[in-house]
């Protein structure tokens, strides 16, 4: 691609047919809105800036796309609000003030159509710059053309225009071959011919796809590329097409990553989300879920009903049964759970293992160090070789701030022990059963307790007689 790409996504729309009180492109697809899927698509074609024209709850659609793109070119992004939604052709309209300055190509896609890959946009870009048409299209067939635009050629093959299908005649309605949404004009051609749009048509709306055949009376040529994958081309209009979405691309990334050699038993109760890396030779059991930017290093093994969330593990790690990890970091031979919850920065080094019903939040594990049972560790630095009692917990929180706690290497927490934080465990350290630690402790010293008393003896009825 030689010219420079400008990109257009039109996302103002509510998606009536969602039945629902959110904007379409909020709806997500697998863990991620509609809208974030497109704006990879147009992100990896280079462009010069990605224009969104948002109406319905503009400030979540925002939001939801600077998130999107946060950290990889967001600054990229330009917002234009579309007040009242007139059609596709006049959100094209509202972005025009955006647009003056633009030049090379505009690559206009909708908001709600989110397989669509890279690759396939490139090729629309190559064809448009081959011919250097006036505005290229994508197009494919489809069986039941039902609610699509349709490609209406001239004698010779050529397009002639695009109909509605609420304006298509009985003979334009057989016609197959759809207009799925996917554009590219030359904007210095796309501009001028915005101001011969009309409404005059069945849904009283200004249609972009009234555009190529204006651009075509004007002497422009309009170029076609025909795509035979109509799956990944395909709109969003209904939660039925959503759930059918995402079962396809659930199933292009569960196919991508068994080709790169992850056991995936059982590959229709296993979700993971498209950018999700994992290495060779780990095995993921039945209903599991891998979400977000989660990195997964090789033969590891993740056992059933496990949800990762932003998760970077390691080689050869475990994460047994029922377990929840957000934004957690696992750094090699980690052991997790069974029914483990890891959250907001937790982080494991080497060999560290966190054991049943243990909750870790904020907190960092050394080398080899252990909590096995029943414990909490929030805002909390371990050392090395560190073994925590079942049972303990740092009391992090005084009801107003949270405070750290530090236990230095080579310290044994007895069970049971509160920590009343902010406090300090000196390495070499023991404490005892049931402590309530609420100062320092130096280096290499025992800490306990009181130790429960025998009070009385209690003599229960028939007890006697069977002591005999
Ligand atoms: C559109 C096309 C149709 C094509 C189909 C593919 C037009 C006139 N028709 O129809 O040829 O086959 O997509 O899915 O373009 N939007 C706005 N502002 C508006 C109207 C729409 O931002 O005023 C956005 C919507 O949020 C949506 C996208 O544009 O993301 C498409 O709008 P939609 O109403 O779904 O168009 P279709 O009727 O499906
Ligand atoms: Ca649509």
């Amino acid at each position: 691609m030689t010219q420079p790409i400008n990109v257009l996504i039109l996302a103002a729309g509510l998606g009536t047919r969602m039945k629902s009180a959110r904007a379409k492109v909020l709806h997500r697809l697998g863990s991620r809105p509609l809208i974030a899927h497109v704006l990879d698509a147009a992100l990896a074609l280079d462009p010069e800036q990605i224009v969104v024209v948002v109406g319905h709850q503009a400030e979540q659609v925002e939001a939801a796309a600077r998130e999107a793109l946060a950290g990889r070119g967001a600054e990229r992004l330009r917002f234009v609000t579309q007040a009242e939604q007139r059609g596709t052709g006049h959100a094209v309209m509202s972005a025009r003030a955006s647009l003056a300055g633009a030049r090379g190509a505009l690559v206009v896609l909708y908001g709600d159509a989110p397989l669509i890959r890279a690759e396939t946009l490139r090729r629309l870009v190559a064809e448009h710059e081959r011919g250097a048409h006036a505005a290229t299209l994508l197009t494919t067939e489809v069986a039941d053309p039902r609610g699509y635009g349709r490609i209406i050629r001239d004698g010779g093959g050529s397009l002639e225009r695009i109909v509605e299908e609420k304006d298509a005649t009985p003979a334009e309605r057989e016609v197959r071959e759809i207009n799925p949404g996917f554009y590219c004009f030359e904007v210095g051609a796309l501009l001028p011919a915005l101001d011969r749009l009309t409404t005059r048509n069945a849904q009283g709306e200004y249609y972009l796809t009234d555009i190529p055949e204006l651009l075509r009376r004007g002497g422009g040529t309009v170029g076609t590329v025909f795509h035979e994958a109509a799956e990944e081309l395909l709109g969003i209009n209904t939660r039925a097409e959503l759930a059918a979405a995402w079962g396809r691309l659930r199933r292009a990334t569960l196919d991508r990553l068994m080709a790169a050699g992850v056991t995936i038993v059982d590959p229709d109760s296993t979700y993971i989300d498209a950018g999700v890396e994992v290495g060779a030779d780990t095995v993921i059991h039945p209903q599991v879920v891998i979400e977000g930017a989660s990195r997964l290093g090789r033969e590891c093994e993740i056992y059933s009903w496990t949800r990762l969330t932003n998760v970077e593990i390691g080689d050869n790690c475990r994460v047994l049964n029922g377990c929840v990890l957000a934004d957690a970091r696992l750094a090699a031979r980690n052991s997790v759970g069974p029914f483990a919850h890891l959250r907001m920065g937790a982080e494991l080094s080497e060999e560290a293992v966190v054991g049943n019903f243990v909750e870790v939040k904020k907190s960092r594990l050394g080398r080899k160090t252990k909590a096995m049972h029943l414990t909490y560790l929030g805002d909390a630095t371990l050392g090395e070789r560190v073994n925590i009692g079942a049972g303990t917990v740092t009391c992090n929180y005084d009801g107003k701030r949270k405070h750290p706690t530090v236990i230095e290497d080579d310290v044994k927490i007895g069970s049971d022990t509160m920590l009343v934080a902010p406090v300090r465990v000196g390495r070499g350290s023991v404490s005892g059963a049931g402590s309530v630690i609420t100062k320092d402790v130096p280096p290499d010293s025992l800490v306990a307790g009181v130790p429960a008393q025998i009070k009385k003896q209690i003599i229960h009825e028939g007890h006697e007689e069977a002591r005999k």
